[in-house]
């Protein structure tokens, strides 16, 4: 047997979580979010709000990384990043985007996907200011996703801004930021035995206000 069939054998996982009925599911998909999001915080999966978020560019070529949802509501998904990142560029070119949680202590997963935009600047500097200093002092220095000629370069402008705004605020980067990820689809994932796993869809009406709920197959 080679490794990876190996591998597979031995990390084969079955899942016991219970099922879903569509009929107790919210018909407002980010409250039905804020529900597993809770359960996730009570299970204490470890960072429940870390997120893949996949981009891609005007060409449709894909990225994915992992980040941190900040906020979520109706107005949509929050993070904050570079806007002079991989992430950031791919976001100026095309701005849909995807969004997958993982939570696998209770055999869950989360999909979304929808349109992009910038924060308001107000509110990425709200964030800015909350974050500590050091992190804040890490977004001036970076030039997130771009070429690094040696990691001392990098040790040398974090010292740098750390001496220009001692006993001073640090002022928040323009190029960095956040985004707001306004859904148009959903999918909850729970896996349960058999590989009979339920999957629940939201997706939007047209242009109408409310959300159509859907099953999928497996
Ligand atoms: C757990 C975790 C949380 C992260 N959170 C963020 C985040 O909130 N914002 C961010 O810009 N990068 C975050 N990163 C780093 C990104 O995954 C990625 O390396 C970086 O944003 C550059 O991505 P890009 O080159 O595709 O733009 C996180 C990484 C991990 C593993």
């Amino acid at each position: 047997m080679n490794s990876i069939r190996r591998m597979t054998t031995l990390f084969r996982t079955e899942y016991h979580g219970e099922g879903l009925d569509p009929d107790d599911f919210s018909n407002d998909p980010v409250e039905q979010f804020g529900k597993w999001m809770e359960d996730a915080l009570l299970r204490k999966v470890m960072e429940p709000n870390a997120v893949h978020l996949a981009t891609a560019d005007a060409s449709g070529k894909p990225s994915g990384r992992i980040v941190l949802l900040r906020d979520f509501s109706q107005r949509g998904f929050t993070f904050f990043t570079s806007y002079g990142s991989r992430k950031g560029d791919e976001l100026q070119q095309n701005k849909h985007a995807a969004m997958t949680f993982f939570w696998n202590e209770l055999y869950r997963q989360v999909r979304i996907g929808g349109k992009v935009s910038k924060l308001p600047a107000e509110e990425s500097d709200a964030y800015f200011r909350s974050r500590p200093r050091e992190s804040q002092i890490s977004a001036v220095a970076s030039r997130q996703s771009r070429f690094l000629e040696s990691r001392e370069l990098l040790e040398r402008a974090a010292y740098e801004i750390e001496e220009k705004f001692r006993d001073k605020p640090v002022p928040r980067p323009e190029n960095w930021g956040g985004y707001c990820l306004e859904p148009e689809y959903f999918e909850f994932w729970q896996g349960r035995e058999r590989r009979l796993h339920d999957r629940v869809v939201y997706s939007r009406r047209g242009d109408s206000p409310g959300w159509t709920i859907r099953l999928l197959y497996p």
